[in-house]
């Protein structure tokens, strides 16, 4: 398994629990940490989604799983090396880069990426050294109506009481205490039916402490006035729109922050000031119109408008990375894969022995547990492949889509580690990372939160070693 966010889990879950093979699991993650989106990607506030971690956690004890941190596939392991010594392997890398929107001004001091500042305030050692000024500018700017640019307006506006209890790395709490910011602008390109943000997270806006949530009721009304039948069949979408309703109706109050909804709109430019740093956002009105299968896309009329604002976070979806070695769908930026199954690139046959889940599967939709049923499929894929049928055929009935079975040629456990270690002796076993995981659970207990997050490698490396028996 390469990655260890909850699409690993899940499939590593799957394949320990199969009773008919006695099947091993190794799981190698770049970071000393394991969990990924769940540590570093699900807001500090939601303490609930977190938990999951638990189940996560009963898969790591299990007697047939090793995990080995701190191992970056591609530099110190290749595919080769993998296929040599494993029946499969398991891509579950997830989409760790953000997508760009393509415009002027988009790489000016203030404009960033939401994935880098998730990461920032969650505390990811790619993004600890992240340069976020929330003194310079009072209003900022969020492009993007999914879940994410919801968790970034409200973590710029909870207030130093909410964001205490929370396990927000150090450095970012640090900043937000003085942050000066005190409008946070949530812009759509399409209307609120349309919008990918989920019930739960829209009503939770209206539970912040410091800040009111505004939506103008003219642009709300002139976006709902284009009928969209899907968005009519579709329950998230109409209670959502009930809920932006109900928003229109606030009435602002002069002393309080805000995060105000705005629809129909795309960014075209990010304009800098005199000292060079972003000032103004220009923004193009859009209308709906049909494309050829029905859906709603925004197409943009000759009407812009200018806001001053010193920030602009991009929350418009990620993106996945090729793997060194391994097939990629460019377009799609997921491993090319016909239900889990890896293809070559030339053939679309599946190559034996490669598999994929999660994100970079399907690409980046879909809450936690989506990854689940997603991994369930793949790990079908894996047994029928390793179990070929008394005639021939692969146990799983699906002639067409299986794969054949990979035998490597050196299956030797104790082997692999060696190797491993050899390659990185730094390399950090679940017991090192529960070492990390009691370190800083110990800190967070000091100050009436989760965990203080150790943010940075070097720190990580020397608790793994120092309580590893
Ligand atoms: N609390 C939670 O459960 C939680 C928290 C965070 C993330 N997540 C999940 O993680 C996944 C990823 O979330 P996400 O927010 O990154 O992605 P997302 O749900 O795909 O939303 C992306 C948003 O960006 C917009 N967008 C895309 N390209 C754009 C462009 N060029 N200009 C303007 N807007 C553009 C999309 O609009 P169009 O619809 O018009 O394309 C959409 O509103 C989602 O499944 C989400 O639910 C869940």
């Amino acid at each position: 398994m390469i990655g260890s966010g909850p699409a690993g889990f899940y499939a590593a879950g799957h394949l320990l629990k199969d009773a008919s093979e006695r099947i091993e699991v190794d799981m190698i993650e770049r970071l000393p940490t394991p969990w990924g989106l769940v540590r570093s990607g699900v807001a500090p506030d939601h303490p609930k989604i977190k938990s999951v971690t638990r189940v996560y956690e009963k898969t790591a004890a299990h007697p047939r799983f090793r995990y080995f941190g701190n191992v970056c596939f591609g530099e110190h392991v290749t595919r080769e090396d993998l296929l040599s010594r494993y029946h499969a392997i398991v891509y579950a890398t997830g989409s760790p880069l953000d997508r760009p929107l393509g415009i002027p001004g988009e790489h000016l001091r203030g404009s960033h990426a939401a994935t880098e500042f998730v990461g920032w305030y969650n505390g990811h050692p790619d993004h600890s050294g992240l340069e976020v000024d929330l003194v310079s500018a009072e209003r900022a700017v969020v492009i993007g109506n999914g879940n994410v640019a919801i968790d970034v307006a409200r973590m710029l506006m909870l207030s130093a009481d909410e964001l205490a209890p929370t396990d927000t790395a150090d450095h970012a709490l640090e900043v937000l205490a003085h942050s000066r910011v005190r409008e946070v602008l949530v812009v759509g390109r399409r209307g609120p039916a349309q919008a990918a943000f989920t019930n739960p997270e829209l009503l939770e806006l209206d539970e912040l402490t410091d800040a009111d949530v505004l939506v103008d009721s003219d642009e709300l009304e002139r976006a709902l006035a284009v009928h969209d039948e899907a968005a009519e069949q579709d329950a998230t979408a109409r209670r959502n729109v009930e809920i932006l309703r109900r928003y229109a109706e606030h009435e602002p109050t002069d002393d309080r922050k805000r995060i105000v909804l705005r629809f129909l709109l795309s960014p075209v430019a990010l304009h800098a000031g005199d000292d060079g740093a972003l000032a103004a956002v220009e923004l193009v009105r859009n209308e709906l119109v049909p494309d050829e299968t029905g859906a709603l896309r925004a197409r943009a009329t000759d009407e812009h408008e200018t806001i001053p604002a010193g920030l602009v976070f991009r929350a418009i979806g990620y993106r996945g990375e090729p793997l060194p070695g391994v097939s990629f769908d460019e377009r799609a930026a997921t491993i090319l894969n016909e239900r889990g199954r890896v293809l070559d690139p030339d053939s679309r046959a599946p190559l034996p022995g490669e598999y994929v889940v999660g994100w970079i599967k399907r690409g980046p939709s879909g809450v936690i547990g989506t990854n689940k049923k997603d991994a369930q499929e793949t790990v079908d894929a894996i047994l029928a492949d390793l179990r070929p049928s008394a005639n021939g055929d692969r146990a799983d009935g699906d002639r067409a889509g299986a794969g054949a079975p990979h035998i490597p040629s050196d299956p030797d456990a104790g082997a692999v580690e060696a190797l491993l270690r050899e390659r990185q002796p730094q390399l950090v076993t679940y017991s090192g990372w529960e070492a990390i995981d009691r370190h800083e659970r110990a800190l967070g207990e000091q100050g009436g939160r989760p965990r203080v997050k150790l943010t940075e490698i070097e720190q990580m490396l020397q608790i793994a070693a120092s309580e590893t028996p």
